[in-house]
């Protein structure tokens, strides 16, 4: 019996933390559709068996088509600026253009909520940043020229929070491509932590195992590697972290 019931939609799977949810998923044998931007991008990453579409988070259609039949999404989307986006013109370069961090790291994930609602899937989970609610961070300040990237995750989050969708929000800090469960994962609540990495393929572990996890569901979680052993007991590893608060006044407007 597969450890997750229902259709697993993965957004920004050709990304380096989507293909690693792609991957954990399978191991888990959960049914998984990969989205990305164009089939291509998915060519070299989905096995057999594993279902695809396409959609860009700013176009409402194509989302409510790639998540019809889902009960969970795993988004892992993030806007590239800098040299990662180098070719697309100046506005996206720094990351304020139609593919910066307003229009996909922000208002795509409106979108996402509200095909998420449109199609009933039931519970976001959704890759951020640590350092989000840190502006004087150095990191922070070096971020800020670059689409205001981490004001946007802020906004993005406060729409999660407030949609009244199950979800757990997880927040890594510096990613690499180091392989997986070579190292502990040390968690915290929203704004505690200030450095550290971690590999995406544990980033990935953390996103699959909050989804069957109930002491996952409706937090924020910061993660980064320690010395520590690899976790096993992942009820316990959730439970550390308490519930958000959710704003009385919240609302998905100000996204
Ligand atoms: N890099 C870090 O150290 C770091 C640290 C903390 C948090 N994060 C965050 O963690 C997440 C994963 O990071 P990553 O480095 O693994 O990601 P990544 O490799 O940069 O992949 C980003 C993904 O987002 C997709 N995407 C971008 N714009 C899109 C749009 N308009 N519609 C649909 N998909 C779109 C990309 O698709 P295309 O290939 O089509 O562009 C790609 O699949 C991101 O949210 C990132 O901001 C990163």
């Amino acid at each position: 019996m597969p450890t997750y019931e229902g259709l697993v939609v993965v957004l920004g799977a050709n990304g380096g933390t989507g293909r690693e949810v792609v991957a954990r998923l399978a191991h888990h044998g959960v049914a998984t559709r990969a989205v990305a931007r164009s089939e291509r991008k998915l060519a070299d990453i989905v096995k057999p068996g594993t279902e695809t579409a396409v959609a860009d988070v700013r176009d409402v259609e194509s989302l409510e088509n790639a998540l019809r039949g889902a009960r969970a999404v795993i988004n892992c989307i993030g806007t590239r600026v800098g040299f990662a986006n180098t070719g697309k013109g100046v506005a996206d370069f720094f990351g304020f253009g139609e593919d910066g961090a307003d229009a996909v790291d922000n208002r795509g994930t409106v979108n996402v909520l509200n095909a998420m609602k449109r199609v009933g899937a039931e519970h976001l989970v959704i890759v951020t940043s640590m350092l989000i609610n840190q502006p004087l961070n150095p990191f922070s300040l070096m971020m800020k020229p670059f689409g205001d990237i981490l004001t946007m995750k802020d906004k993005a989050e406060k729409a999660v929070r407030a949609s009244g969708l199950r979800y757990t929000i997880v927040r890594p800090g510096g990613l690499t491509n180091q392989p997986p469960f070579q190292k502990g994962i040390k968690v915290a609540p929203a704004d505690a932590l200030s450095s550290g990495s971690i590999s995406r393929a544990d980033v990935a572990e953390v996103c699959a195992q909050a989804l069957w996890t109930p002491a996952a569901y409706g937090k924020t979680l910061e993660i980064v590697a320690d010395d520590t052993a690899p976790v096993s007991d992942w009820g316990a590893f959730f439970a550390s972290v308490p519930p958000d608060a959710i704003p009385a006044q919240a609302t998905a407007a100000g996204v």
